[in-house]
């Protein structure tokens, strides 16, 4: 039998004396001020744990555009700011390996695996997990100025990155289309609900006050610094 883990439910009404304290007021839509000039303040809503893993799968996209960019320009002999690269692959083996991966390997596919559900596809996912780790071991030792001056090392780090963007396109895709819904159908509500707080609070243990939004703006620097920040400069021209 399953019931409400107590350190969880402690957590829940921290946050709502909290917020109730000193004045300021709960409302149920967006926050705002009311007709006595008190700010309110809209409740944080919970995000469920799947969608927060499907967020930090848009990170991990983000990384592999750029580690895209970073192979098309070693690959033309155009200048690849060292520090970008190890601050991307530090930012997959911390975020994404580390926390992320955890994550799944630690309540989702345990779940999925004693649920009898997509058994073949989970042990396939957590070889490709292990694998990514070499790569990403393979991109960090290569990702300094002599590392990519020297071409025998280049090479290297540009197949770590192809395989590194192969694998991951259709890992985190099938995650996010198969993966994942089948696991929130296999979860009692509660539960479900209690595993989003659970990812939340380990997110804010490891990353800080700004969390998910820290890794990324991280990211979006990297992408300033390789001039592909801008949205509007994937629009063709049609
Ligand atoms: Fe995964
Ligand atoms: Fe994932």
């Amino acid at each position: 039998m399953t019931g409400v883990d107590p350190a969880v439910e402690r957590r829940r009404l921290l946050r709502l004396s909290a917020a109730t304290a000193g004045g300021v007021l709960l409302t149920a839509s967006a926050g705002g001020r009311t007709a006595a000039g008190d700010v309110t303040v809209a409740p944080a809503e919970e995000v469920p744990p799947t969608e927060d893993l499907m967020r930090e799968h848009g990170v991990l996209k983000r990384i592999l555009l750029i580690y895209e960019e970073a192979e098309r320009r070693l690959r033309h002999g155009k200048d690849l700011p060292p520090e970008a690269l190890r601050e991307s692959a530090d930012i997959i083996r911390t975020f994404i390996e580390q926390y992320h991966e955890k994550l799944e390997e630690n309540y989702i596919f345990p779940r999925l695996r004693k649920a009898g559900k997509l058994v073949d596809t989970v042990d396939v996912l957590k070889t490709q997990h292990d694998k990514g780790r070499i790569l990403t071991r393979r991109i960090l030792d290569g990702a300094t100025a002599k590392g990519l001056a020297d071409e025998h090392t280049r090479k290297r780090v540009v197949h770590a990155m192809r395989s590194f963007d192969r694998m991951y396109a259709p890992h985190e895709a099938r995650e996010d289309t198969v993966v994942f819904p089948t696991f929130r159908d296999i979860m009692p509500a509660r539960e479900f609900a209690e595993m989003g707080e659970r990812f939340e609070d380990e997110e804010h243990r490891r990353f800080g006050a700004a969390g998910f939004t820290g890794i990324v703006d991280r990211v979006a620097g990297i992408e300033r610094e390789l001039d592909i920040y801008q949205l509007s400069k994937f629009t063709p021209h049609v």
